[in-house]
């Protein structure tokens, strides 16, 4: 962790830090993997999406997002007027495809949290979408699930004291399973969507 702070603190641009994520040994995921999925989308843009981390189609393409996850991911951000070509930046806790899909361990998202508070620190967006309970959990260090957390909004700031707005919201890839819960992601959608409006007003 103390190796990941120190290069994530020497990155001045997000094509530094996509660097050094990819060089970094720190990680024991990183040898099961083809590749270290960063980021996609817009840097600086006022909306940051936060996902959990590559699944076997991002760690193939090394981008984040681009399975059938992604593609609804896409969808629901295109239905609030959001795209990753123009005004989303899209990214995960974990930059790296755990065996089999599971879960990352603490250890596993700890090491690459500098590097995702540092992008954030870069990029400065006015509001965090942590897309499902992973990254919800991690990042607002809560006990509580994401039925609990969603539905809110939440401060979320960095180490370097960069402040942002947090808000939870279900997973695609949870949508995907559960469709009778499509009318609670809309609701997420609506609150994201007025908030960045109010934001970037
Ligand atoms: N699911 C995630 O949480 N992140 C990705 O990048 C892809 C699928």
């Amino acid at each position: 962790i103390r190796e990941a702070e120190r290069l994530a603190a020497e990155c001045a641009t997000i094509d530094d830090l996509a660097r050094a994520v990819g060089d970094f040994g720190g990680s024991p995921l990183k040898a099961t993997c083809e590749n270290t999925v960063v980021y996609d989308g817009t840097p600086g843009a006022s909306l940051m999406v936060i996902g959990e981390g590559p699944g076997a189609e991002e760690d193939r393409r090394a981008k984040p997002f681009v399975g059938k996850a992604g593609q609804l991911l896409d969808k629901m951000l295109a239905a609030i007027g959001r795209r990753r070509t123009e005004n989303a930046l899209i990214s995960n806790v974990n930059y790296w495809r755990p065996p089999g899909n599971r879960n990352p361990e603490l250890d596993e998202l700890a090491v690459c949290r500098p590097f995702v508070d540092r992008m954030i620190e870069i990029t400065r967006p006015k509001l965090i979408v942590a897309a499902g309970g992973v990254p919800a959990v991690s990042l607002l260090n809560s006990r509580d699930g994401i039925m609990k957390l969603r539905g809110n909004e939440y401060t979320y700031r960095t180490p370097g004291g960069y402040i942002a707005a947090l808000i939870p919201m279900l997973h695609p890839a949870y949508l995907l399973r559960r469709p009778q819960d499509k009318s609670r992601a809309w609701r997420d959608l609506l609150l994201i969507e007025k908030r960045l409006r109010e934001l970037e007003a």
